[in-house]
């Protein structure tokens, strides 16, 4: 299994795909970790939420015999919401959309699972300084909706805020209570 390594914009032919994010990728995975953040997760961390049964994915793309390793993402789900605790592009292929495709395929997910409430919600929150990420959320339809004060690390012995912001999963638009009420 290869981990980033060049090109780093792949064929077009190139399949692409979303699998579980396993012990078997664990690896991989950790690999990318420890290069996109100053505080990564652990091994202990992933096989948490392995156990847990958390919403884990990883975004490949080539032969399963060779695959390489986009990106990832972890969601863990509550009673009528679910929260986004990772997401991650390996540094070689940020900004080629991959993030983007990954929060539509966790959107669609979300709006499927087959639960009484519904999932209503999806929450996240993200260190204040990383307006990249912060970019790639609002460009999805998550909003700003709060903040953390002093939630992060920051390395330097201090502490960073976070944003929290969220994505409704259900639709805006009030269902009328008979067709006759309709709007035209
Ligand atoms: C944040 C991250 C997931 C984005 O992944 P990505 O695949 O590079 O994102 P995309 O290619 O889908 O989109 C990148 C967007 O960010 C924009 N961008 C890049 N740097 C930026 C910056 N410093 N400030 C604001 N926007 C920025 C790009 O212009 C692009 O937006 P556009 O499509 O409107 O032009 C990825 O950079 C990453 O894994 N970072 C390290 C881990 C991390 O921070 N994860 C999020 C934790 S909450």
């Amino acid at each position: 299994m290869r981990v980033g390594s060049p090109p780093p914009f792949l064929d077009p032919t190139t399949e692409v795909r979303l699998e579980p994010l396993d012990a078997a990728r664990l690896d991989a995975v950790l690999h990318i970790e420890q290069r996109a953040y100053s505080h990564p997760w652990t091994r202990g961390n992933f096989l948490d939420g392995v156990r847990a049964g958390y919403h884990m994915r990883v975004l490949v793309a080539g032969a399963a015999a060779d695959e390489t390793v986009l990106g990832y993402y972890v969601a863990m789900q509550g009673v009528a919401e679910a929260h986004l605790l990772n997401l991650t592009v390996a540094p070689l292929y940020q900004g080629q959309g991959w993030a983007r495709l990954m929060l539509d395929a966790l959107a669609l997910w979300a709006r499927g699972v087959p639960v009484q409430p519904p999932l209503a919600t999806l929450w996240l929150e993200v260190r204040a300084s990383n307006q990249r990420a912060i970019h790639v959320y609002e460009a999805q339809g998550y909003r700003r909706v709060g903040l953390r004060k002093d939630y992060y690390p920051d390395g330097h012995g201090r502490r960073e805020d976070a944003v929290v912001m969220s994505l409704s999963l259900v639709s805006d638009v009030s269902t009328p209570r008979n067709p006759a009420q309709a709007p035209l």
